[in-house]
């Protein structure tokens, strides 16, 4: 394969998503959020902590949550954490929010990424409007894994996420995936036997992934170097980076952020997994169920 491994000795801990999503219906929020206003056009308000899932909203299609989740971890995570409850970079906890816990389908969250907290701190996401629904699908669906917390075990129906058509699936795979992955993904879905981790691996490009024994052990990183006006050079995991800000950790672990301005200073970015970060951008739901279809028979 064409694919070239980076792996990194640093902990990188900051970056690592690991699989949050279940582990988080382990923990119960607490009800910090004040009471709702009532709303004469809404239903009746919501219970606050003890949200009922489903109720009223339409249930989230796992590949939209999947895509979030891989959105999520790629713009957000630095500063809100792997686990929603607040990262490195300061930005709050979203599980206590009364934005995230109110959202619907998206209408408080997404002007918030596009820019509307920028006095507050939060700068301008640079993502589509599409892409930022679903990031906020993907957070409306962790908030809503932790009110599944309590209703009696029989209610809660393991989901089939492989519901896509296989032969689409490798169709696409051709078109799209074979020019990197020719043939080091055989065998994948008997590493990774879990559809669901299957769908997370291949969104991620395996990143973010590795947990449990089933794991995959791939940690490709982007990795910055960043040369000031004087001084040394600095190299590092890339955290973040943004017209105005380039945030690192270095090797030993310390977080440093430098000011851009124009071309200073220089900085250069190795990111193995580019075009996975740019591909998420245009899959459609159908095109993550079929790869997924398809990747589940490469046993
Ligand atoms: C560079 C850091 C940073 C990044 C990246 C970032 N945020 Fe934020 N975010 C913040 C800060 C700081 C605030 C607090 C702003 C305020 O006080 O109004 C915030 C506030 C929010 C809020 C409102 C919370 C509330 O209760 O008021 C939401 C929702 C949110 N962010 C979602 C996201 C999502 C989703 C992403 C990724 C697409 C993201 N943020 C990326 C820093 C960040
Ligand atoms: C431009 C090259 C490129 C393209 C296109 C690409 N990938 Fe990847 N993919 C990578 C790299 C780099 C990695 C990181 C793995 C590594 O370092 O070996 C990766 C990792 C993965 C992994 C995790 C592998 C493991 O062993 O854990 C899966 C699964 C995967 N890709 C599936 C896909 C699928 C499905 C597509 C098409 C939708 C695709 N990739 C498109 C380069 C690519």
């Amino acid at each position: 394969m064409q694919v070239k491994r980076k792996m990194l000795a640093a902990a990188l801990a900051g970056l690592t998503m690991s699989s949050m999503f279940w582990g988080l219906a382990q923990q119960p929020a607490t009800s910090a959020a004040s009471p709702q206003q009532p709303d004469p056009q809404q239903e009746p308000p919501r219970r606050v902590g003890g949200f009922v899932p489903g109720q009223k909203r339409a249930p989230i299609d796992p590949a939209m949550v999947a895509k979030g989740k891989t959105l999520y971890g790629i713009n957000c995570q630095a500063c809100h954490g792997s686990d929603l409850r607040g990262g490195d970079l300061g930005g709050p906890n979203l599980l206590r929010s009364q934005v995230t816990l109110s959202d619907r389908d998206g209408e408080l969250i997404v002007p918030i990424i596009q820019g509307g907290r920028q006095a507050q701190g939060m700068p301008a996401i640079g993502i589509s409007i599409d892409d930022s629904k679903t990031v906020a699908a993907y957070v409306r669906s962790v908030i809503g894994m932790i009110g599944v917390q309590g209703t009696p075990p029989g209610e809660q129906k393991p989901l089939n996420i492989v519901t896509g058509n296989a032969h689409d699936g490798q169709t696409y795979f051709q078109a799209t995936c074979a020019r990197c992955h020719v043939s080091d993904l055989q065998g994948i879905a008997g590493r990774i036997t879990d559809p669901k981790k299957l769908q997370e691996t291949w969104l991620e490009g395996g990143m973010r992934s590795a947990q449990g024994p089933a794991a995959t052990t791939t940690k490709a990183t982007a990795t910055a170097t960043i040369t000031p006006a004087s001084g040394d050079t600095i190299q590092g995991t890339l955290i973040r980076m943004d017209d105005f800000l380039v945030t690192v950790r270095q090797p030993d672990g310390t977080v440093r952020s430098f000011r851009r301005d124009g071309d200073t200073p220089t900085v250069s970015v190795n990111d193995p997994l580019k075009a996975h970060k740019d591909l998420l951008s245009t899959y459609t739901d159908k095109q993550i169920h079929d790869v997924t279809a398809y990747l589940v028979t490469l046993k």
